[in-house]
């Protein structure tokens, strides 16, 4: 009786020790990668479809252990939420949003205005001629109010304007451009913001570390803060490789951009580490198998080499970023492991790339490994 007693209570004292580590380990752990870096940023993530829709995606469990902000990679985005005029798809921007509230986690709108992934029906009138200038205007006040209306108070920062620029500063001639002229960035936010007047407001684009482009977000921002226009966060998309940006190029813009008084967020962090396909630019690398062995170098595996290389860099891009984590609102990487990244595909399709910090079979990758350690408490 009394051996049976002193037995229960050591599974019982068992219990309890587990249910401790347990929680200990869900909410604070040193090996979540959102706890790390809880003083310095938040750590983002995007999720695409497959991932939103399918609650036993093996990509849920590490997004909910290891980060503390998502973006939708593809489905908030024109083509996908509003496909054909008057009829909003919001099946998949719900689910994403569910998840986000589920989980209590930061949640960022991508993307409101870009040339790209926007049907073409949006900037067309009914006989197929280019639409006027107050459609497209009407159009755009139309989908900002729905869409940003929809998710008011769950979201909490949205990219308005995507990739308005060209590298140089120039306007990026888009549909946009050519039709309504430049003011339609500046109604893009307006209607952002009177749709939902606590979400942060992005401008959002790639190679922000050029002097051309740099410039003139500055100039532009500095341009709508003088006139009102609201305007909060300058995101800095991140898709960045081995070689390049220069990582002094990449400090003075942050101090650059972070002059504003902006919050400054990496919006679309993942590391280009395949060669240049050069010639091969556009193609499909099962067309080419001649040039798997230059261009698809890793197609069966990335050799520790390789692997500490591709880790270094990280741990150089975050060396940077812990810096400046002041004036760094949110690091987001562009997806949760290799096999799902855009980079697999672009610029030469099916080619095997490994850009994230999550591996194919979502084992974290040593660059996962090595940024975990840095963070210093602030
Ligand atoms: O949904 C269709 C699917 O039905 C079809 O079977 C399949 C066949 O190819 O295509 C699917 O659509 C793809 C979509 O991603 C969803 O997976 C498109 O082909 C593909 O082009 C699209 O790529 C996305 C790309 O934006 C589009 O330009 C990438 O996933 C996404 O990572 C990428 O993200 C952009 C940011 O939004 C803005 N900054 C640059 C960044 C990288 O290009």
């Amino acid at each position: 009786m009394k051996t049976q007693r002193r037995s229960l209570t050591w599974i019982a004292f068992l219990f309890l020790f587990l249910v401790v580590a347990m929680t200990g380990c869900s909410q604070n752990s040193p090996k979540q990668l959102k706890n790390a870096y809880r003083n310095m940023f938040l750590i983002g993530t995007a999720l695409n479809r497959m991932d939103i829709l399918n609650p036993d995606s093996p990509s849920l469990p590490v997004v909910k252990m290891h980060f503390s902000s998502i973006t939708p990679e593809n489905v908030m985005k024109w083509e996908v939420i509003h496909l054909e005029p008057n009829r909003y798809d919001f099946t998949a921007a719900d689910a994403f949003v569910a998840f986000g509230e589920e989980n209590n986690m930061h949640m960022v709108g991508h993307t409101l205005v870009w040339h790209s992934q926007t049907p073409a029906w949006v900037f067309k009138d009914v006989s197929g001629e280019p639409a006027d200038r107050e459609t497209l205007l009407q159009r755009l006040r139309d989908h900002i109010s729905t869409v940003v209306g929809r998710y008011k108070g769950p979201l909490h920062a949205w990219d308005v304007v995507n990739e308005a620029l060209e590298d140089d500063g120039r306007y990026r001639q888009s549909p946009w451009m050519r039709i309504i002229g430049k003011e339609y960035i500046e109604k893009a936010f307006q209607w952002a913001h009177e749709a939902d007047p606590h979400a942060k407001l992005y401008y959002n684009d790639f190679n922000m570390w050029y002097p051309g482009r740099r410039e003139k977000v500055i100039q532009i921002v500095r341009d709508f803060l003088s006139r009102g226009i609201p305007i909060h966060g300058i995101g800095l998309q991140g898709h960045w490789g081995l070689d390049y940006p220069p990582l002094e190029a990449l400090e003075e813009s942050i101090n650059a951009y972070a002059d504003l008084g902006l919050e400054i967020a990496i919006t679309e962090m993942d590391m280009d580490m395949l060669p240049s396909p050069g010639p091969y630019t556009g193609a499909d690398i099962n067309a080419h198998f001649e040039a798997r062995k230059e261009i698809d170098p890793w197609h069966d595996g990335l050799p520790d080499s390789m692997q500490v290389v591709v880790s270094s860099r990280w741990v150089q891009f975050f060396q940077v970023l812990n810096r400046h984590h002041d004036k760094i609102e949110r690091v987001t990487i562009w997806g949760v492991q290799d096999g799902a990244s855009w980079r697999n595909n672009w610029p030469v399709r099916g080619r095997t790339a490994y850009p994230l910090l999550f591996d194919r079979n979502y084992r974290p990758n040593p660059a996962f490994d090595a940024i975990i350690k840095l963070p210093v408490e602030k």
